[in-house]
């Protein structure tokens, strides 16, 4: 028998205790897992969600991952009060979230997740506001654990030399602090992407310190990217995992 697509659908809190300076419990974070063997395209219609065109061209895992990223992301926006929203994906790939309300997708193989942020109540939008949204972004990721056989090829185009000595001195195989760096700073690149408008690398951020015990990490820029995201700033972010994939969070 064929699981629903859909399944263990959750909200929680998002984890910023502590974050940047955010507020505890400032957003929502959704979770579900999905089926890929279940997908149909007729479930766009079943979730009431548009089939964006360039879905079109898209392979069955590919458009199972955005129905669920979308799935949930509909979810979060309808607790924060924004209905029937349609979100879109700009040209950079950047989801193009209502004007009150800063968020994040990820997906892997069989998570999708959406945490978003309400900035101000969308009737009370002032210019302070806007210019508050430009400077408040979130961040998080989902990453499967990267494969042992894979990660002697690619931690030099995710950690710098120092980095990668730092993570040799932690007591957890490479893979997983490999795979936990590459999700943190897909979270920061997501945080800050929507703020700054251009791209950077895996190695224009390092870690500075990870905490296995408390799920805390901090990176630091090491490029100027806008006067506000400099060179040397540092961002706070929380983790978990299982043990099949970890998940990375930063509000900032
Ligand atoms: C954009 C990127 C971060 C997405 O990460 P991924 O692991 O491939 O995929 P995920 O499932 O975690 O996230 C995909 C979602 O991210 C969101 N996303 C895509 N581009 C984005 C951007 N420029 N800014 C913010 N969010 C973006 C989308 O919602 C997308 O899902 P959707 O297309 O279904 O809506 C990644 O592809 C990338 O380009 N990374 C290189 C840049 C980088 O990470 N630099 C590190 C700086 S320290």
């Amino acid at each position: 028998m064929k699981l629903p697509f859909i399944r263990n659908f959750t909200f929680s809190a998002i984890a910023t205790a502590g974050m940047n300076k955010q507020y505890l419990y400032s957003g929502l974070q959704a979770r579900c897992h999905f089926d890929i063997d279940s997908y149909q395209d007729a479930l766009f219609d079943t979730y009431h969600i548009s089939f964006p065109h360039n879905l079109h061209k898209a392979v069955l895992k590919r458009r199972a991952e955005f129905l669920a990223g979308r799935f949930v992301a509909q979810q979060v926006l309808n607790v924060l009060g924004v209905k029937n929203f349609r979100l879109e994906n700009g040209a950079d790939r950047a989801p193009q979230w209502p004007v009150n309300i800063i968020g994040s997708i990820s997906h892997n193989d069989d998570t999708a997740l959406c945490a978003a942020l309400l900035i101000s109540p969308a009737h009370t939008v002032s210019a302070d506001t806007l210019s508050a949204k430009t400077s408040s972004g979130i961040g998080l990721d989902i990453e499967s654990w990267l494969p042992v056989t894979k990660v002697a090829e690619i931690w030099p185009n995710i950690l710098g030399k120092k980095e990668y000595f730092q993570l040799q001195t932690m007591p957890w195989p490479f893979n997983q602090l490999l795979t936990l760096v590459f999700s943190a700073k897909e979270s920061l690149f997501k945080a800050l992407y929507p703020q700054v408008g251009c791209y950077f690398d895996f190695l224009d951020a390092c870690l500075l310190n990870c905490s296995l015990s408390t799920g805390c990490f901090e990176l630091q820029l090491l490029r100027d990217l806008s006067p506000e995201f400099h060179a040397g700033r540092c961002f706070q972010g929380c983790f978990n995992y299982t043990d099949k994939d970890v998940q990375t969070s930063i509000v900032c």
